[in-house]
């Protein structure tokens, strides 16, 4: 029978205090969320003292949780997973400084992990057949990236977001038509009454990147209509706007991994972070990988968003791989994949 090994992992880089057991890389024995939504959704967005200050309370529980759900203490674990960046500093040095504690006092090896390889790792739970070399789009709040994993921690960015990142954009434009916080999953709701043809929001290009995503403009051109909307005293269909704008960053993703998937001759590719969570991004994803007689993968929306089973999962490749973290190990907020 083939050892377990068996990773403690904890993410804490925005505004989730998450701890996870994960045997193997791919089988989840425990997924503990903490969210602090409801708390920053009073301020429109994350307070980054805020999340800290929570992370700190939060912590140790949500640990203890994780291990007792697993059925494991903490002399059952091989190694322990940290996301070290990017994100907040102040709320990923709480995670790594737990870690460290954990990992010096229990003889335990660390291994620090960056977010978006978590992201990706996320879709090797629930898909015991992915296996590199993959494409995947990583769309989440903070990020856009369109990445070619050509093996197990190997990863080559093809395209990023040249301004706001996916999410972003969902959680702005949520914000400009009075939806609130978070965005995107209040969008998605309003969008099913919605009429994605109803207004024309333009499908950005950038012109030296064919694989880069810009969304600012699409922000602006939001926020234009709803401007000259109330000059004219015209009052706008909210549902109308949120299909429209969701319609129109999905035509764009959808076209960038249907470009990606032929350039580079891909027979698997894979959405992850908060905004592959979205029903109809999924499915129009699902339709052209149909189309190209690619097969789609998707992690079920509890490990779209943060979690910290993504990161048990990165870890497994990283830590079987021989890469360890020491004492040194420190917060890099604007961490690169590949570093
Ligand atoms: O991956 P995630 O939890 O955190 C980051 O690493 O950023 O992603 C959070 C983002 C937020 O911007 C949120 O509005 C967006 O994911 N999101 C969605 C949906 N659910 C979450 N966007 C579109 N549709 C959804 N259903
Ligand atoms: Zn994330």
């Amino acid at each position: 029978m083939e050892k377990e090994i068996k990773i403690l992992a904890i993410e804490s880089s925005c505004d989730e205090t998450a701890a996870a057991v994960v045997v193997n890389g791919r089988d989840m024995r425990s997924n503990v969320i903490s969210s602090q939504i409801d708390l920053h959704t009073l301020y429109g967005g994350v307070v980054p003292e805020i999340a800290s200050r929570k992370h700190i309370e939060k912590i140790n529980q949500v640990i203890e949780q994780a291990l007792s759900d697993a059925g494991v203490t903490l002399d059952d674990i091989d190694a322990i997973g940290v996301t070290y960046g990017p994100g907040l500093v102040g709320a990923l040095l709480v995670g790594v400084a737990e870690a460290k504690a954990i990992s010096f006092a229990k003889g335990i090896p660390l291994v620090g992990v960056h977010h978006i390889e978590g992201h990706i790792s996320a879709n090797y739970i629930e898909n015991p057949d992915l296996e590199p070399p993959f494409l995947c789009l990583v769309v989440s709040g903070g990020h856009t990236h369109l990445v070619k994993v050509a093996d197990y921690g190997e990863y080559v960015i093809l395209g990023r977001t040249r301004d706001d990142a996916a999410g972003e954009a969902f959680d702005k434009v949520a914000r400009a038509i009075g939806l609130g916080y978070p965005g995107g999953p209040k969008i998605e709701k309003v969008s099913h009454e919605g009429n994605p043809d109803a207004v024309a929001f333009p499908r950005a290009k950038v012109a030296d990147g064919v694989y880069d995503f810009s969304f600012s403009g699409l922000k602006s051109a939001v926020l234009n209509y709803l401007n000259g909307c109330k000059m004219k005293g015209e009052q706008i269909v909210q549902a109308d706007v949120a299909a429209s704008f969701q319609k129109s960053v999905t035509d764009v993703l959808v076209e960038h991994a249907a470009n990606a998937i032929e350039q580079y001759h891909m027979d698997k590719f894979a959405i992850a972070g908060g905004v592959a969570s979205n029903g109809t991004i999924r499915q129009a994803m699902a339709l052209m990988c149909e189309e190209k007689g690619v097969k789609f993968y998707h992690p079920s929306p509890i490990l779209c968003t943060d979690n910290a089973a993504m990161i048990g999962a990165a870890a497994y490749y990283d830590f079987i791989a021989g890469k360890r973290a020491g004492m040194d190990l420190n917060a890099v907020p604007n961490l690169k994949l590949g570093e």
